[in-house]
């Protein structure tokens, strides 16, 4: 039995915005899903589900990725499987036109786990990954949030990412933070992917959660297959991906993720969301912010969307 879990960043996403993002993961998941259901693999199906959520403007990755402190758009990206625990992930790129695909490539390639910056472009170029304008990836919504954070910092004095911002804050106005997919193919094979424009105005060379296999992004086909989203250096610091799969092993899936979660914002401060697929196919989300779009199908089900 096949199954897929698709989230669209959680983050202080306003209301009116709920059936743009409920819309946007349900078009990821019924991409992943018919792939799944014409016996592709898990990974295939979290690559390409994450593909569309990039090529979204409503979401913060690829096209509408969020602006570092220069105004750039560059991303991070991962990918992982859980028979073999290949993992391939890429950090600070700029210029690729889907950075999943780029990920997904450094796991095909075999050598390393993480590339970053203008090397994992190179690296791109050779291993044929499509590259783009970084003007392709900048949307009005995003040069106006950082337009406005720069004029609000400005005026107050305040920067971002310093002791006393609130890492909900940086989550975005109008955009969750970070996609994945995570999903269960009909061979038992699990993947878990994730891709994100990070915080807006992040220091230049940050890297967050996402590409960190553990942390942002995890698949142990013993274990189960996660994605997260939310405040990095949280997820970070907590190995949130990895915990929260142990603690879902022996809990009822969603709770364990509500109370990882909770455990890392009482820990560290900041908040997220997180999906998972356990190895039997089970689907599961949870987040601590306002809002995160989701959408997820089992095989033999209707799709569902929440937020
Ligand atoms: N969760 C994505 C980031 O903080 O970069």
């Amino acid at each position: 039995m096949w199954s897929i879990i698709v989230h669209g960043g959680a983050g202080a996403i306003p209301g009116p915005l709920e059936a743009q993002h409920r819309a946007g993961c349900a078009r990821a998941v019924e991409v992943g899903a018919a792939l799944l259901a014409r016996g592709a693999s898990a990974l295939d199906a979290a690559q390409a589900a994450v593909r569309v959520l990039e090529d979204d403007p409503t979401f913060n990755a690829g096209v509408g990725a969020t602006l570092d402190a220069r105004g750039l758009p560059l991303t991070d990206a991962a990918v992982m499987r859980g028979e073999d625990l290949a993992y391939g992930a890429v950090g600070q790129v700029l210029g690729v036109r889907n950075p999943i695909d780029l990920a997904r490539a450094v796991l095909e390639d075999g050598r390393h786990c993480l590339l970053v910056g203008p090397n994992a472009v190179e690296f791109a170029r050779d291993a044929g990954v499509a590259l783009c304008d970084p003007a392709r990836h900048l949307t009005e919504a995003t040069i106006r949030a950082y337009t406005a954070r720069r004029e609000e910092e400005a005026r107050s004095g305040r920067r971002a990412a310093t002791a006393d911002w609130d890492p909900q804050e940086g989550l975005g106005v109008d955009r969750g933070n970070t996609v994945g997919a995570v999903a269960r193919d009909a061979a038992g094979g699990l993947a878990a992917a994730t891709s994100t424009g990070g915080l807006l105005m992040r220091y230049p060379g940050r890297v967050g959660d996402s590409p960190v296999a553990g942390a942002g992004t995890y698949a142990d086909a013993e274990l189960g297959a996660l994605s997260a989203t939310g405040h990095g250096e949280t997820m970070l610091r907590t190995v949130f991906a990895l915990r929260a799969l142990q603690a879902a092993q022996a809990a009822d899936p969603t709770e364990a993720l509500l109370a990882a979660l909770d455990d890392a914002r009482a820990r560290v401060g900041g908040k997220g969301g997180a999906i998972l697929v356990l190895p039997d196919g089970r689907l599961a989300h949870a987040r601590n912010t306002r809002g995160m779009g989701v959408a997820g199908q089992r095989e033999g089900e209707a799709l569902f969307t929440a937020f």
